[in-house]
This record gives C-alpha cells, sequence and structure tokens, in this order.
C-alpha cells in the first residue's frame, strides 16, 4: 500500500474529499492504480479523455509541438491557435441549413481559454457587451466555479457559501419552455442551457426546448448560449449535441474533451456576437498556446479519422440497452457515450463504490443517479465487460430491492 492517501490529506486543499484511487497509469480506456490493480475508465477524468489514456496521436501531437514551440504571449499567433479557430467553426457552421440563420453566413469568432469555467467566464462577459445584464439559466444546470460561473449555477450548495455573486440571473425550470417565455425580456442579455445537464445526472433538453429559446432570445434581442463543455466535441456521437436540434446558437462554450486530456476551452461565438469582446475587454496568458492547440486538433483530426462518432453512436446504444435491462434501474438517459442512469433507491454511492471494487470506474452524479462518460476510443469487449458485471455490481450494492 502506498502512502499517497496520507500525504494527500497532508498536503492538498480539501476541496474534492479523499481520492478514490492512486493511478500511476493508463492505455486505451484503462487505468492502474499504484498497488497494480487494473479498471475499466468508464469516467474517462469526467468526459475529457475522449482518445482514452496514452494514445499515441495526442502524445505526438503536444511532444512534437512542445520540442518545436511551447508557448508564445497573445501578442502572437501561430498556426495551431489559427487553424484549431477555423476548424472549430467549420464543425459548428458546416452541415446546417443555409437559410437557417444569417449568423451562418457571417461566420464566428472563437476565444481560447484552459478549462470550461474560463470559456463561460469569457462568454459571461461578452454577453456583458451587449448592454444588457440579465440571465436567464436552467435550474439544476453547472457551468463552473469561478465567480462569474458559479454566478450561473444554480445548486445552492456551490453558491451559498460565496454570495453575494454577480447578479441578475433568473433560474428557470429545465426543458419548461413557458417558464423559460416568462423569465426572458428585452432586458435580457442572454439564455443560458446545457443541451444535456451532465452534472445534474444527465437531463437531455426535451424535443423542441432548444427551438423554444432560441425563438424567445430572438424575440427579445437575447443571446442564446449553449454550455457544450460536457456534451460536445463528439461525445454524443455528433460533433456538438445541439446540432439535432437545427437550431443555430450565438455563442457555444467548449472543454473537456476538447483537448483530450490537456487543459484547453474555447468560447465561440456566431456572427454578430463573435464582435463583442473587443480589444482590452478580455485575455488570458495559457489560453489558445500552441501545445493545447496541437493537442484539440491531434483529438478533432483522430475523432474524424476513425470514424469515432459512429462508434460513439453504437456503443452508446448498446451501453444503454444494456444498462436499463436490470429491474433495479428505473431509467437510463443520454446520448452516445454521456450516460446517465436512476437507481430504484439511493444506491448510487454504494453502485460505484461495488463497480470499482470490481474493476470499473463509474460515477455518482446525485444519490440515486450514476454517470457514465467514458473515452470515446471504448472498445466493444470494454462495454461487454461492465455489462456482464452489472449485475453482480448491483447484488453487492443494492441486494434484491427493486
Ligand atoms: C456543462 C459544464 N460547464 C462547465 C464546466 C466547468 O468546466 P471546468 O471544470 O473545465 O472548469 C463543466 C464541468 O463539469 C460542465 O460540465
Amino acid at each position: 500500500m502506498s502512502d499517497y492517501g496520507q500525504r494527500y490529506a497532508a498536503s492538498l486543499m480539501n476541496t474534492f474529499g479523499p481520492p478514490k484511487l492512486v493511478l500511476v497509469k493508463g492505455e486505451g480506456a484503462h487505468v492502474w492504480d499504484v498497488d497494480g490493480n487494473e479498471y475499466v475508465d468508464l469516467l474517462g477524468g469526467i468526459a475529457v479523455n475522449a482518445l482514452g489514456h496514452g494514445h499515441p496521436a495526442l502524445v505526438e501531437a503536444v511532444t512534437g509541438q512542445l520540442q518545436t514551440l511551447g508557448h508564445v504571449s497573445n501578442f502572437f499567433t501561430t498556426p495551431q491557435q489559427v487553424e484549431l479557430a477555423e476548424k472549430l467553426l467549420e464543425l459548428l457552421l458546416v452541415g446546417r441549413v443555409a437559410s437557417a440563420s444569417e449568423r451562418i453566413e457571417t461566420g464566428g469568432k472563437v476565444f481560447f481559454t484552459n478549462s470550461g469555467t474560463e470559456a463561460n467566464e469569457a462568454a459571461f462577459k461578452l454577453t456583458r457587451r451587449t448592454g444588457r445584464t440579465h440571465v436567464v439559466v436552467a435550474e439544476q444546470s453547472f457551468h463552473g466555479r469561478t465567480m462569474g460561473a458559479l454566478a450561473l449555477t444554480s445548486k445552492e450548495a456551490y453558491r451559498a457559501p460565496f454570495e453575494p455573486l454577480p447578479g441578475d440571473v433568473t433560474f428557470v425550470p429545465f426543458g419548461d419552455s413557458e417558464a423559460l417565455a416568462a423569465a426572458v425580456t428585452d432586458a435580457t442579455a442572454a439564455v443560458l442551457l446545457e443541451p444535456i445537464q451532465g452534472e445534474a445526472g444527465v437531463n437531455v433538453a426535451p424535443d423542441g426546448y432548444l427551438a423554444a429559446a432560441r425563438a424567445i432570445a430572438d424575440e427579445h434581442g437575447a443571446l442564446l448560449w449553449l454550455d457544450e463543455v460536457q456534451s460536445g466535441m463528439g461525445r454524443t456521437g455528433a460533433w456538438f449535441a445541439h446540432l439535432s436540434s437545427g437550431v443555430t446558437p450565438d455563442i457555444v462554450t467548449v472543454a473537456k474533451g476538447l483537448g483530450g486530456g490537456f487543459p484547453i476551452g474555447a468560447c465561440i461565438a456566431l456572427g454578430a456576437a463573435g464582435e463583442l469582446l473587443q480589444p482590452g475587454n478580455h485575455g488570458t496568458t495559457f489560453g489558445g498556446n500552441p501545445v493545447a492547440c496541437a493537442a484539440a486538433l491531434a483529438v478533432i483530426r483522430t475523432i474524424e479519422e476513425q470514424q469515432l462518432l459512429d462508434h460513439v453512436t453504437v456503443l452508446g446504444q448498446k451501453l444503454r440497452d444494456g444498462l436499463a435491462a436490470d429491474p433495479r434501474v428505473t431509467e437510463v438517459r443520454g446520448e452516445g457515450l454521456l450516460i446517465g442512469l436512476d437507481l430504484v433507491a439511493d444506491a448510487s454511492g454504494e453502485v460505484a463504490a461495488a463497480a470499482l471494487r470490481a474493476g470499473f470506474i463509474v460515477n455518482n452524479a446525485t444519490p440515486t443517479r450514476i454517470r457514465l462518460a467514458p473515452p470515446l476510443v471504448l472498445t466493444e469487449d470494454d462495454a461487454n465487460a461492465f455489462l456482464a458485471a452489472w449485475p453482480a455490481i448491483l447484488d453487492e450494492a443494492m441486494g434484491e430491492q427493486a
């Protein structure tokens, strides 16, 4: 046994509680702890390790870029930064119906950050440049932990110790178009939604909700801002979870899977919204550095070359079907490899612990909800192994209750 647990407790702030494992190695969707035990990683660093662990394309991109040019200030640019911005805009805009909006014709602009919180912070500041301050956000949302992003996050336990937070934020029930329509006014700067709420345990926006949000925002001259930090970059089997809705947002924020484990985020603003932040309005030392951009380009290229979006769609469906087959599971939600399931009882902590003992990493998102967000390269064998182990994991954690 290692003593890292004690040393962690003695030397790191207690913001996350005690770590469940001390991990030392990863390959594909597998990780090993310091004692040599192997696990199938069905959480992927919380929807981050898109290419799994140690993927050669990512390793090569990062090491090659670091050897060539590791960092420049934002007084300069690099080919990687420009190429990534162009690529993200292409992924967002290509394939939409041309007539959908003038936003498409006017393209868009990207601001790079190092995390999802910072992408949202940049977007929040951008919305203030409309001259309005009011933002309408969904209940059960999670947008990050900086004071700005926290102001837009609904969970009381996260907010309360840090109030007063930046104000003028209205929370409405997720998925309720009428409540949204009632909350948005001509003083509203933006409507902010996750197309699939991740931290809440995977709540998928009901059909028509994003289109209604677009219409409501348009009626009042407000921006529609979609937080795809968790749901974006291929996780749902599409490049962005909102694409199937046909809606064109004004702002999309991404991070997590974008760099496949290398920290990078982006605030992407389409059409006129892309011009709202002007020189002096915002900045970052590390955001958009060439190593992070090279990592993201490698992730996107690999997803394209290996046709991982189709793989994610097929494997996600298989996992959802398999997990739903147990009577102790009351509902399975999600798209692609962003999966949430409800248990018949408050036992998600016990289930996650039993899964870990069986060699599988899953997340207990709420007391009744388990979340999976595995690497997009998860193999069918790994998915089968988890489904085979699932009934015994539930037996151990919950017994026969159904
Ligand atoms: C939807 C969403 N937005 C923002 C964030 C914050 O991102 P980060 O932890 O990279 O700051 C998260 C993180 O879980 C998220 O799921």
